[in-house]
């Protein structure tokens, strides 16, 4: 394990290391190192045309990436930076392709880590995607790292991710032209909203609301839309695989279906309100299936989502049953992040 000082210096030499953020463990690369950033896809088995998100550690970092910024977006910054959001930026030109993939945007975050930003004052902007082999859910742990990249991986241990999702992906510029004329197949889509969401996180619709009207990205709104061809989605992630484990995930909104298995599964709840409670008092069931109840924490829940894809391969269980939250009536900012994340592993994107 890695002091914060050798971190820096790894960094600063050109060396990939993983790091800890309040959302997900990142695999970080010095910004302005063209090769150790060739580096990261290669580890990751990324596909290059999916951008990383630059990490800053102070606002005036900012200025070297992006230009300038509009009002909302100095309002946003003010209100949750550090913390789990990733604004998309009209670029600079200086800006290495091999960060945006070509795109004329940017994508930037403060974290809201004390270790991580320590690390950032050292060693300056860092790029950083999730420290997952590609396909694979992100990384909550250290363990996490260090089972898809092997035990002597260099890794700056900060603890458990406290949010484990990682963050909202947000524009303040729905119509800004990110793509270059050659991908700009969806550019003749328009946008109402002052602000789109490509990827739910910690940071939720109802929080920015504060600041203007939200929407959600959504491929499926166009029948134009070409995001999951090779060219022309505005946030390239968004058309790969993401989050999924091996083992098939289902919803489960009722008991009903436990009662018929023939082999043992993972059963992950939010709570044990009814109807959970009768599959909590039937002993008979229980046996044999991993049972994980987060006592009603949507906090717990998203720190241990990825926790528990992992622990199911590992432990080669082939199904993992999830707690049919979406028409949960509590009320959490994680909620729609959570669904989001959910939803893809069941559909195994
Ligand atoms: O919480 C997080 O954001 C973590 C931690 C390590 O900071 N990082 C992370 O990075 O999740 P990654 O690379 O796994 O996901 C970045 C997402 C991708 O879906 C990518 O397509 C999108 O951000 N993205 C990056 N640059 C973009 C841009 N210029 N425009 C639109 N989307 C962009
Ligand atoms: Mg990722």
């Amino acid at each position: 394990m890695l002091s914060t000082n050798q971190a820096a210096r790894l960094l600063k030499q050109g060396e990939v290391v993983a790091i800890p953020t309040e959302t997900v463990y990142g695999l970080a690369a010095d910004a302005t190192n063209q090769l150790a950033i060739q580096e990261i896809f290669s580890l990751k088995k990324r596909p290059t045309d999916n951008p990383l998100i630059i990490h800053i550690g102070s606002i005036n970092q900012l200025d070297e990436f992006s230009k300038p910024l509009i009002e909302i977006e100095l309002r946003i910054i003010k209100k949750f930076w550090p913390g789990p959001l990733t604004l998309v930026l009209p670029r600079k030109r200086n800006v290495p392709d091999a960060i945006t993939a070509g795109l004329k945007t940017v994508a930037v975050r403060m974290p809201n880590h004390i270790k991580c930003l320590n690390l950032l004052q050292k060693t300056g902007p860092i790029v950083a995607p999730s420290a997952n082999l590609s396909g694979t859910p992100s990384p909550s742990k250290v363990e996490h790292v260090l089972n898809d990249f092997g035990e002597n991986f260099p890794i700056l241990d900060g603890g458990d991710c406290t949010i484990g999702l990682e963050s909202t992906v947000l524009t303040c510029r729905p119509n800004y032209p990110s793509a270059t004329a050659q991908q700009s197949s969806f550019a003749s889509r328009t946008f109402q909203s002052d602000m789109l969401i490509y990827r739910p996180g910690a940071i939720s619709a109802e929080e920015l609301s504060e600041f203007g009207s939200v929407e959600y990205y959504t491929p499926s709104q166009s029948k134009t839309d070409t995001s999951k061809t090779s060219t022309g989605s505005p946030s390239p992630g968004l058309k790969y695989r993401h989050y999924a484990p091996k083992a098939a995930v289902e919803w489960l909104s009722n008991v009903e279906q436990l009662k018929t298995l023939r082999y043992p599964v993972v059963v992950f709840l939010l709570d044990n309100t009814h109807p959970y409670t009768e599959f909590f008092a039937d002993k008979a069931i229980n046996d044999g299936h991993s049972l994980l109840c987060c006592e009603g924490s949507w906090e717990r829940f998203g720190q241990l989502l990825y926790d528990t894809f992992r622990m199911a391969d590992t432990k080669n269980y082939t199904r993992i049953f999830i707690q049919d939250i979406r028409r949960h009536n509590a009320k959490s900012s994680l909620k729609d992040a959570l669904i989001n994340r959910i939803e893809k592993a069941i559909n195994g994107h």
